[in-house]
């Protein structure tokens, strides 16, 4: 599974980039509004940092308008992706890019009829929201598994992005899932490698090894 961090911090992007972890970054307006940057220069800064998908969100809420915006983001960079709301209007500027070749993220899913929509859209990527899902009672998982099993029955090629990730156990269970995609907050990050055990574990290590009085190098 693919890793995104979901942040529009440039300095949480770049420090998590060195790990060699990541597969690419995803932002949108509120994590925009959270960095009190300008969006378009951030987006540009994220691209000088990295060849890897850039997930960029229109503004617009009606076709031409989405389009136009969509047209402007994906000249920014060609790593930029243009990520599209779940509406028909946002499906009738997927299918406008999809036919130019430029990458899309539709965004704000949150049922299997949606994510079918966009893949018959040509969306690169559909972002089921799990945490706002599980929000409101409802399997944000079990979301997953359903489109993992539509888009298989139909050899679909548009790309899972499990989003709205709020717990290390949520990437876990996506990748079990099928999801093609993570895109996860940098805090949920830093707590994956993280196991009491290991810490455990290490402090007997190197206990041990200092008893042996012996060094390596
Ligand atoms: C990413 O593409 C989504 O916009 C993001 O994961 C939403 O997360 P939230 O539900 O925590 O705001």
């Amino acid at each position: 599974m693919k890793f995104f961090v979901d942040t529009a911090n440039v300095e949480e992007i770049r420090e998590l980039m060195e790990t060699g972890l990541l597969d690419g970054v995803t932002t949108n307006p509120s994590l925009v509004a959270q960095s009190g940057q300008e969006f378009t220069k951030t987006i540009a800064e994220i691209c000088s940092i990295t060849d890897a998908p850039v997930s960029a969100e229109v503004a617009a809420t009606e076709t031409e308008a989405m389009i136009e915006e969509g047209t402007y983001l994906a000249s920014i960079a060609p790593n930029v992706v243009v990520k599209l709301p779940l509406t028909f209007d946002g499906l009738r500027a997927c299918a406008h890019f999809s036919r130019i070749n430029i990458k899309t993220n539709l965004t704000l899913c949150f049922s299997a009829n949606q994510a079918l929509l966009a893949a018959k859209s040509g969306a690169t990527y559909v972002s089921p929201f799990i945490g706002r899902v599980d929000d409101i009672n409802i399997d944000g998982i079990e979301l997953i598994r359903d489109i993992r099993a539509i888009f298989d029955n139909y050899a679909f090629e548009t790309k899972i992005l499990a989003a709205s990730i709020r717990s290390v156990n949520h990437v876990s269970q996506s990748a079990v899932a099928g999801a093609d995609v993570a895109t996860i907050p940098p805090t949920v990050i830093r707590k994956l490698a993280h196991h009491p055990l290991t810490d455990k574990g290490l402090k007997q290590f190197v206990e041990d090894w200092k008893s042996t009085g012996q060094t390596i190098i």
